[in-house]
């Protein structure tokens, strides 16, 4: 792995060279029979990095317990929320989410590994979240659930549990080419006080540490992810404000289509990883 020195006014973040990455020995084994994919060949339209690994190699042994047996992934109480809501009569409507699309592992199975993706009949590129609420407000009569965190991650969670296992395959060409493009520039664009961009920390210094924390390479396939740290199941959106903020840069909107291009762009990062349903991080 490459140590490069991160140039720019960094004052109060100080990157650790040399730790070491802690690589995980053993893999990530959930239920003690389903192995997951943490460490695939980099895809060839990400020139940056010749492996890509799941966030879950770059954690401490006790978080990745956590994520490897159901019971204790406190993550799995919201992916029960969801499926409530799934059956859940909402809006004008009185119709479940069940009412149209029936049971969620046939319906659903793979939808996960393939968002963002685009969207013909609404000509856009659309999150998983952004899809969730176009079937709320447009085919439930509901209102909009708020990105990030709360009701909208719980369905989300249980829609990812019915793809956990798979490899992320986001498309990146056709119709969403473009945006592709411009979730690429965001990602290499050195932003904030700090002057930092997202490869900064997540390509450069992956497996190093920052704050007493080891950088991973801010994959996406673990979304929904519980975190530790907040008690809370957070979005790719959600945690990528965090981000943001971090590198002292004005965060751009939750619902903004520039955080809908990372999004893409990050999730296509990922290809070949395999979906986690739902993660445990810290
Ligand atoms: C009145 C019927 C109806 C209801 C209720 C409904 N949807 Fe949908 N949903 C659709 C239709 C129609 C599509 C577009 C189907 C397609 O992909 O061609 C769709 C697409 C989706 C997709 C994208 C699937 C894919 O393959 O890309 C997801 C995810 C989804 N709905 C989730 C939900 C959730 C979650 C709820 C409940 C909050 C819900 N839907 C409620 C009709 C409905
Ligand atoms: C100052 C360094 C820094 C910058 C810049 C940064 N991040 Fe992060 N990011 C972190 C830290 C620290 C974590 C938590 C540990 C980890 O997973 O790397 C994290 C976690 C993540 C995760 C969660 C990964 C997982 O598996 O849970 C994603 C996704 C992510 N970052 C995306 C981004 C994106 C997109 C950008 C650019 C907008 C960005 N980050 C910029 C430091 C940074």
């Amino acid at each position: 792995m490459t140590k490069t020195v991160l140039k720019g006014a960094i004052t109060s973040v100080a990157i650790l060279a040399g730790a070491g990455m802690a690589l995980a020995e053993g893999n990530l084994v959930i239920n003690g029979d389903l192995e997951l994919t943490t460490e695939a060949p980099a895809p060839s339209h990400i020139e940056g990095l010749t492996t890509v690994y799941s966030g879950w190699v770059f954690r401490d042994s006790f978080t990745q317990a956590m994520e490897m047996d159901d019971f204790d992934n406190p993550g799995m109480l919201f992916v029960d929320a969801g499926e409530d809501m799934w059956n859940e009569p909402a809006g004008t409507s009185g119709k479940a989410c069940a009412d149209c699309h029936g049971d969620a592992s046939e319906s659903m199975a793979g939808v996960r590994a393939v968002y963002p993706k685009w969207n013909e009949a609404a000509g856009e590129v659309r999150t998983l979240e952004m899809q969730i609420n176009a079937c709320r407000t447009e085919n439930q009569g509901a209102e909009a659930l708020k990105y990030g965190k709360g009701d909208i991650v719980s369905l989300e969670a249980y829609i990812s549990m019915q793809s956990r296992g798979m490899p992320m395959n986001v498309a990146i060409d056709g119709p969403v080419a473009d945006v592709w493009a411009q979730g690429k520039q965001m990602y290499y664009t050195r932003t904030g006080q700090l002057e930092l961009s997202c490869a900064s920390c997540h390509e450069e210094n992956y497996g190093n540490l920052i704050r007493a924390e080891t950088l991973s390479q801010g994959q996406t396939n673990g979304f929904p992810v519980y975190r530790i740290k907040d008690s809370v199941l957070t979005s790719a959106a959600g945690r990528f404000v965090g981000c943001v903020r971090d590198t002292k840069a004005e965060t751009y909107k939750i619902d903004s289509s520039d955080f809908v291009a990372l999004e893409l762009y990050v999730a296509s990062r990922g290809n070949g990883l395999s979906v986690e349903g739902v993660s445990v991080r810290n």
